[in-house]
C-alpha cells in the first residue's frame, strides 16, 4: 500500500463517484462514450432537465446554475465533476476553478468537455482553418476560439451558433429532408471558409453525427466530444493518482434529474444507449 493509500485507509476514508453534468440529457451521449472506456468506477449523472436550454441563457445565469450543480454533485460525495455540457464549460468553468473551489473545495476537481477537445483539434488540423459548431452561448464566449489559439496562435477559427438543432434533435418525426436542410443552413458557411476540421461542439450533436459527415464529406474531420473526453479522462485518472484513489471503482451509476418527464428516460435511455432509471431533485 502507498504512502497516499495508506494515509487515507487510517483516516477512514469514504471513497466516492465521478460526478458527470449537462443542463439536460444531451451529457448522456458523453457518459455513453466515457462508460466504455471507464466501466469500473462509479458514476453519478445530473441533468438541469427542469431549466435547460442553458445556451441561450446569460454567461451570470449559466454560472449560478452550475455552481449549484457542482454543490449537489459534491454533497454526493463526487470527488471529480465532468462538466459535460458545452455551454457550462465555456461559460462558467473557469470561474468555478479558479474562483469556487480553492474556497469551498480545495481537494475536489471540476473538468470541462472544450479544452480536451481543442487539444484534439490542434493536432487533427492541416490547414490550421477549424470551424466550431456550438449554442449561441458557447460561441459569444469564445471559448473554444480562446483555447485554440493559446495552443496555436496561426489557426483561424471559424464558429457558427446552431440553434436550432438541439431542439431539432430532441423534437421527433422530423424528416431527413428537414435536418438536411437545417444542417446545411450552418455548416456550408463553416465550409465556404475552407476549413479542415470542425468541431461539434455541444453535447447533442453527436447523434446526427453521421448525416454532418455525409454534408461536409471526406476532406474534413469531424471531431466530436464522447470519445475524445472518455480518452482523456482515462489519462487524467492515471496521471492524478491521488483523485483515483478517492473513486470507487464498484461499477454503480445513478441519475438525477432537476424535471423527470417520459422523455427524460425515453430520450434519455436512446442518448445513453441503456435502459435509465432518474430521480428527481431540486436545485438550488
Ligand atoms: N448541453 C448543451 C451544450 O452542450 C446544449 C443544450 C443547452 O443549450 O442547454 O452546450
Amino acid at each position: 500500500m502507498g504512502r497516499v493509500d495508506k494515509f487515507k485507509k487510517d483516516m477512514n476514508f469514504k471513497k466516492g463517484s465521478i460526478g458527470v453534468f449537462d443542463s439536460g440529457f444531451g451529457g448522456l451521449n458523453i457518459l455513453k462514450s466515457i462508460l466504455k472506456k471507464n466501466s469500473d468506477y462509479d458514476f453519478l449523472y445530473l441533468g438541469d432537465t427542469a431549466r435547460v436550454p442553458y445556451g441561450t441563457r446569460s454567461q451570470g445565469v449559466v454560472y449560478e446554475f452550475t455552481k449549484q450543480a457542482v454543490d449537489f454533485l459534491f454533497n454526493q460525495n463526487c470527488k471529480l465533476i465532468i462538466l459535460a455540457c458545452n455551454t457550462a464549460s465555456a461559460e462558467a468553468l473557469k470561474k468555478i476553478q479558479q474562483e469556487y473551489l480553492p474556497i469551498r473545495y480545495p481537494q475536489k476537481r471540476v473538468l470541462g468537455v472544450i479544452v480536451p477537445t481543442v487539444e484534439e483539434a490542434v493536432e487533427a488540423t492541416k490547414n490550421g482553418r477549424i470551424g466550431v459548431i456550438a449554442t449561441e452561448g458557447t460561441v459569444i464566449s469564445g471559448a473554444f476560439e480562446k483555447e485554440l489559439v493559446k495552443r496555436n496562435p496561426r489557426v483561424k477559427v471559424f464558429s457558427q451558433a446552431a440553434p436550432l438543432i438541439v431542439p431539432l434533435i430532441e423534437s421527433s418525426g422530423n424528416s431527413p429532408e428537414l435536418i438536411g436542410m437545417i444542417l446545411k443552413n450552418y455548416l456550408e458557411p463553416l465550409m465556404k471558409k475552407n476549413i479542415d476540421t470542425l468541431i461539434l461542439g455541444c453535447t447533442h450533436y453527436e447523434i446526427l453525427e453521421n448525416e454532418i459527415r455525409k454534408i461536409v464529406g471526406k476532406k474534413i474531420t469531424v471531431l466530436s466530444e464522447g470519445e475524445i473526453v472518455a480518452e482523456k479522462l482515462a489519462n487524467y485518472l492515471e496521471r492524478h493518482p491521488e483523485i483515483e484513489i478517492e473513486l470507487n471503482r464498484n461499477s454503480k451509476r445513478k441519475f438525477y434529474t432537476t424535471d423527470l418527464t417520459d422523455k427524460f428516460v425515453n430520450l434519455g435511455s436512446k442518448f445513453l444507449g441503456e435502459g435509465i432509471k432518474a430521480q428527481k431533485i431540486i436545485l438550488n
